[in-house]
């Protein structure tokens, strides 16, 4: 039920060194970043494993949740979970981009998605039933939510995104740590890894991509229609065999 994702743009770091064919560019790329963050330091590696740490904190709460759901309606809300964390890549293109100084500190203070959970929901509903029994556990202090289902991106995006922050207990002291959850139906995921592929496609023309663009943009109004249809078969269906799932 676990696998990882990578939606991070890894792309366009740094200017590529001249005269180097564009593979050994690249780990050059690579290289200098590992440096410049300090990558294979204690400090970096232990805050990879705090979050590593509050990954598994999050994913067993929603694992919880599914289990209570299938216990009590024979029904598990959550098709899978998927995690990440940032790579280096990222994390480094992302403090450049706030244009801070390379630090551990301004990567923990200001990057809130090192740690990522996706929860991937086969309905709608599932989406906001979870979210709210997760936001209502006294150890998850919520930072922010951003609804992209009720108001999705210009490019079609949805998902339900909540920053949280969750403590994690080591042997002398308890770190709270910063969580991206996305919650997502099927039908939005496999949307936005479709849309995620072409995005970064290098190389591609501006005028492919603009029509691709505006195709994917229907696309994902079609399945926003056909994850709505499929929510009200589904109440129908609980509605006739009198069956719940709404806790
Ligand atoms: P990032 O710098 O990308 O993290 O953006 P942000 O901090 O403004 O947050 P936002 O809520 O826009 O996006 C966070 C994450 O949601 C991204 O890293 C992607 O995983 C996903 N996402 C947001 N917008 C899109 C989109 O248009 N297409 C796809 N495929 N994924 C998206
Ligand atoms: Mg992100």
């Amino acid at each position: 039920m676990n696998s990882s994702f990578n939606n991070d743009d890894n792309t366009a770091l740094m200017p590529s060194p001249a005269a180097l064919p564009a593979s050994e560019a690249s780990l050059k790329r690579t290289d200098e970043i590992i440096r410049l963050l300090q990558v294979n330091t204690m400090p970096y590696r232990r805050m990879i494993r705090y979050y590593r740490c509050a990954i598994m904190e999050i994913e067993t709460k929603f694992r919880v949740l599914d289990e209570e759901q299938s216990l009590n309606f024979d029904y598990n809300p959550i098709e899978t979970i998927k995690t990440r964390i940032k790579s280096p890549e990222s994390i480094y293109r992302k403090i450049r981009k706030k244009g801070l100084p390379i630090s551990i500190e301004n990567v923990e203070n200001s990057i809130s998605d090192i740690a990522g959970v996706r929860v991937i929901c086969s309905f709608v509903d599932d989406i906001y039933r979870l979210a709210d029994s997760f936001l209502k556990q006294d150890d998850i202090t919520l930072i922010a939510v951003k609804d992209y289902i009720q108001n999705p991106k210009p490019s079609g995006y949805r998902s339900l995104h909540l920053i949280v922050s969750v403590p994690i207990f080591l042997q002398n002291e308890k770190r709270n740590m910063k969580v991206e959850v996305q919650l997502r139906t099927i039908a939005m995921d496999f949307w936005a890894s479709l849309e995620h592929k072409i995005r970064y496609k290098k190389n591609l023309p501006e005028e492919e991509t603009a029509l691709l663009a505006a195709d994917l943009f229907v696309c994902a109004e079609q399945s926003a229609a056909l994850d709505l249809k499929m929510q009200d078969v589904k109440n129908r269906l609980q509605a006739i065999l009198g069956t719940g799932g709404d806790g």
